[in-house]
């Protein structure tokens, strides 16, 4: 793939993702690729809530997105614009697209007589507080019946925030697991978590599969009283006084449709712990998988090898893998699939980026223009110092951070566990 075309794609993608206003969103869940164009750049998102509910089913997916990418090269880090989708578009525009059943239902607005979604059985109606969900008995603190709480073995870094994480599976309802690695998740599940600051509850993200291919996604904030949280579609900047940044619909199916049905960390490789929460042995022994493993997964190697494989398996993984459309750009993979376990230089890891040359040369700095130095190789064995994948942890410049979103600050604990495995790392 030409290298201009590359740097559009990974200007609009990482502008695009930062968007946390305008929630347009496909409402087709019968296409490919991802959704909107829409291309506001306001900063404050609360005030954009009322004005966005004509906008449900008006999207599809057009064809303005590698226009629009270039100009927002300029735009600050923390300045929005859409198109989040657009990318997506446009890396299916460059040849086979992933396929992505996950656009969520007609849920764009937050008005409980729209977004019902069609398909299976009953209606979903889009709830616009949490106390709908049913996820809560009437103090909003004690879970209903049937929600078990879990914990992903190897979590993505939110800034500071702290998150819990549950899920309620429909009863007597099996995950579908004949592909280990992509699982599907009956009708009816929900899957929600809660982040908090300094022991205050600031929001809870749900995903609720409505129907075949069909999810729900939202954010909700809780209020002062915590006695409940509202429907924020949009995406909040610094919400409820704290530096947390609610996001936006776009920016879940952003991230959240890299994996054909949605969700990312309730899996058999996250599951496989013996910690917190419901783990993958509970589920195979309770009768929830429709194909149960013989036993639940290792990530193999030595504890800095597992730190670091797991770290970007969670953290780089649901867009570094096959199915992503990010795949089409950059043939790399940090992602494990569970049966390439047995080894650590058989891992897609280290098979796609050690001594491997990058799709891109890498010039850090200021808008990629700063310095002489660049760089070309993924992974140098022993010297994270010349590794792309370490270097592009280590910077949060709009177009060369990786993850190119979520997170604001660069995650030390994660970087050092990289570079600690790099520098062990030798050469085949
Ligand atoms: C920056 C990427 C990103 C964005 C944006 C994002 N998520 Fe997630 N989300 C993840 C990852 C990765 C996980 C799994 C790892 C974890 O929970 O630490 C996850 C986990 C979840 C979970 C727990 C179930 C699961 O999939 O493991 C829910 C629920 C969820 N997200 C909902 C949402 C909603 C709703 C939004 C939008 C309001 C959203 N997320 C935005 C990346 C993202
Ligand atoms: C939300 C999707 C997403 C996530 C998450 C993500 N990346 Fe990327 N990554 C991309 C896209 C898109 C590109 C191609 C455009 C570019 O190079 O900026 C890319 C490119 C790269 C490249 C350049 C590869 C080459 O051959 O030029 C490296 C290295 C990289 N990512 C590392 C990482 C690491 C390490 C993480 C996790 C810490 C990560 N990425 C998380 C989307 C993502």
């Amino acid at each position: 793939m030409n290298r201009s075309l590359l740097v559009v794609l990974a200007a609009s993608f990482t502008l695009g993702a930062c968007s946390d206003d305008e929630p347009s969103q496909s409402n087709d869940a019968s296409t490919t690729t991802d959704t909107t164009t829409d291309t506001t750049s306001t900063e404050t998102s609360t005030s954009t809530e009322t004005s966005t509910e004509t906008e449900t089913s008006t999207e599809t997916e057009t064809s303005t997105e590698t226009e629009t990418s270039t100009e927002t090269e300029t735009s600050t880090e923390t300045s929005t614009t859409g198109g989040s989708g657009g990318s997506g578009g446009a890396g299916g525009a460059g040849g086979t697209t992933t396929t992505n059943s996950s656009t969520s239902d007609g849920g764009s607005s937050t008005e409980t007589t729209s977004a019902t979604t069609g398909g299976t059985g009953g209606e979903f109606v889009a709830p616009t507080l949490l106390s709908e969900t049913g996820l809560y008995e009437d103090d909003m603190t004690t879970l209903a019946e049937g929600v078990m709480p879990f914990e992903p073995a190897y979590k993505l870094w939110s800034d500071t925030a702290a998150k819990q994480r549950w899920i309620k599976l429909p009863e007597g309802a099996q995950i579908d697991t004949s592909d280990m690695d992509y699982w599907v998740y009956p009708v009816g599940t929900q899957l929600f978590k809660e982040f908090t600051r300094d022991g205050v509850r600031v929001e809870t993200r749900l995903l609720q599969k409505t129907g075949e291919g069909d999810w729900f996604m939202r954010a909700f904030q809780w209020n002062d009283e915590q006695t409940d949280a509202e429907a924020r579609p949009d995406g909040v900047f610094d919400a409820s006084g704290t530096e947390h940044d609610i996001p936006s619909e776009n920016q879940c199916i952003n991230c959240h449709d890299k994996m054909p049905d949605v969700a990312l960390g309730f899996s058999a490789l996250q599951l496989s712990h013996d910690g917190d929460g419901v783990t993958l042995q509970e589920l195979i022994d309770d009768d929830r998988l429709s194909a149960p493993p013989a036993a639940p997964f290792t990530i193999p190697g030595s504890e800095t090898e597992r730190a670091a494989l797991g770290y970007l398996h969670a953290n780089c993984g649901n867009c570094h893998q096959p199915r992503s459309f990010v795949a089409n750009m950059v043939d790399m993979y940090l992602w494990l699939p569970t049966d390439e376990l047995d080894d650590v230089a058989n891992t897609p890891t280290v098979l796609t980026t050690l001594d491997k040359r990058a799709a891109q040369t890498y010039f850090p700095g200021a808008e990629g223009t700063g310095g002489e130095t660049s760089f070309d190789t993924r992974i140098v064995a022993g010297e994270p110092q010349n590794s792309i994948v370490y270097l592009r942890m280590t910077t949060r410049e709009t177009g060369q951070a990786m993850p190119p979103v979520g997170s604001e600050l660069v995650d030390d604990e994660g970087t050092q566990a990289v570079e600690q495995w790099i520098s062990e790392l030798v050469s085949p």
